[in-house]
């Protein structure tokens, strides 16, 4: 297989662990596996003595339950398990998709959801958001680049960079596109459940038919990465039965530790969401004022949900300012060039808490730069 350096994760290995702030992460404040056992009573105890077999290559049971309850017409059978989202995007795209197929991709996109189709063969579409719409996505465009033979549809909502969500009546209409097209739509919902208005939750793509797959992970709104664990839920069974027929060639099973975990986590997982969506929006407070205070260097698009968003710089070169940023005063950025965009926009995550920090040093950068 040829595929291209992964540039963000290659940007997170130089720099993640060796700098003062990384103000760019995606995902939410995390917590130490103390903090989970301390949820239940005797969960400690449950967890010395979980065993450390290999466990059921789908993913246990209980976990495969307590997923399938994020979803209103999904069964346990319907959730396969996977080491991390990215497992589940590999595994999907290999066992869908074929050398030639067209694919549909929202664009800007984290890597993979495009890279994989490319490094099978497929013709990909980039389906680009729209930055003077609020990073929009154009319905008549997604109609226009439909071909006999594309075979998905792939879209991130929440989305990643931009923190866009789509508004409902164009979700359904992505799906009865794909639905009518005999598409199968692939939704990264990896930002489920952190909308910052619950009532701008959309449903998940996988209880709108069997032609969609819904991709979740417990890395994002929940704060746990360390896990390693995400899933897809779909009601199909040839797209169910080939990604958990590949899964035998890559982690075969996931890890025992993380399943209890992560189980016992989504048990709570409004607790996390919430805990969460606080931090996000005492961090918002302080954005939306930095912004403010510096809107002659900056256009700041607030995003609707998750953890991150994708402003855009003004008069300089976001490359150079993202390498003297890190350089001289430890805080992380990450250019959007990694994206391949050239808007000269960078990533912002505002789901730790160490953010006041992190902007007070950015805003001491300012003066000097
Ligand atoms: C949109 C999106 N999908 C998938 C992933 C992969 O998630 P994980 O790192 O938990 O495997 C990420 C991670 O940043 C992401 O932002």
């Amino acid at each position: 297989m040829q595929i291209p350096a992964f540039k963000l994760e290659r940007y997170f290995a130089e720099y993640e662990f060796n700098v003062d702030y990384v103000l760019c992460a995606s995902d939410c404040e995390s917590l130490t596996i103390q903090d989970l056992l301390a949820l239940e009573p005797n969960a400690a105890e449950r967890f010395h003595q979980h065993w450390l077999g290999y466990t059921e290559s789908l993913g246990s049971l209980s976990l495969r339950r307590e997923i399938s309850r994020l979803y209103c017409d999904v069964q346990p059978d319907q959730v396969l398990v996977h080491t991390g989202a990215e497992e589940a995007i590999f595994l999907f795209m290999h066992a869908v998709l074929k050398a030639k197929d067209h694919v549909v991709v929202h664009w800007p996109c984290y890597q993979s959801l495009a890279e994989v189709a490319r490094s099978i063969g497929c013709r990909v579409s980039l389906w680009k958001a729209h930055e003077g719409n609020g990073w929009a996505l154009g319905i008549d465009e997604l109609k226009q680049s439909i071909q006999s033979d594309t075979r998905a549809i792939i879209i991130n909502t929440p989305h990643n960079p931009t923190g866009y969500l789509m508004p409902s009546n164009e979700f359904h209409e992505v799906s009865r596109i794909a639905q009518e097209n005999g598409i199968i739509l692939f939704s990264d919902e990896v930002y489920r459940e952190s909308e910052f208005r619950e009532k701008d939750r959309l449903p998940a793509a996988c209880d709108l038919g069997e032609h969609a797959v819904s991709m979740g992970v417990m890395s994002k709104t929940y704060g746990l990465p360390g896990l390693r664990i995400g899933w897809i839920a779909t009601r199909n069974a040839e797209v169910y039965d080939g990604m958990a027929a590949l899964k035998d060639y890559t982690t075969i099973c996931n890890s025992a530790p993380s399943e209890f975990l992560a189980e016992l986590a989504l048990r709570h997982r409004k607790t996390f969401a919430e805990r969460n969506l606080r931090i996000i929006a005492g961090n918002l407070k302080v954005l939306d004022q930095f912004f403010a205070r510096h809107a002659d260097r900056f256009v700041w698009q607030r995003p609707q949900a998750g953890s991150i968003g994708f402003p855009r710089l003004l008069g300089v070169d976001v490359d150079t300012f993202c390498k003297a940023l890190v350089k001289s005063a430890g805080v992380l950025l990450l250019p959007g060039t990694l994206y391949d965009d050239h808007g000269n926009h960078f990533r912002i995550g505002f789901g730790r808490k160490n953010l006041p920090e992190a902007i007070a040093r950015l805003e001491q950068f300012l003066q000097q730069f």
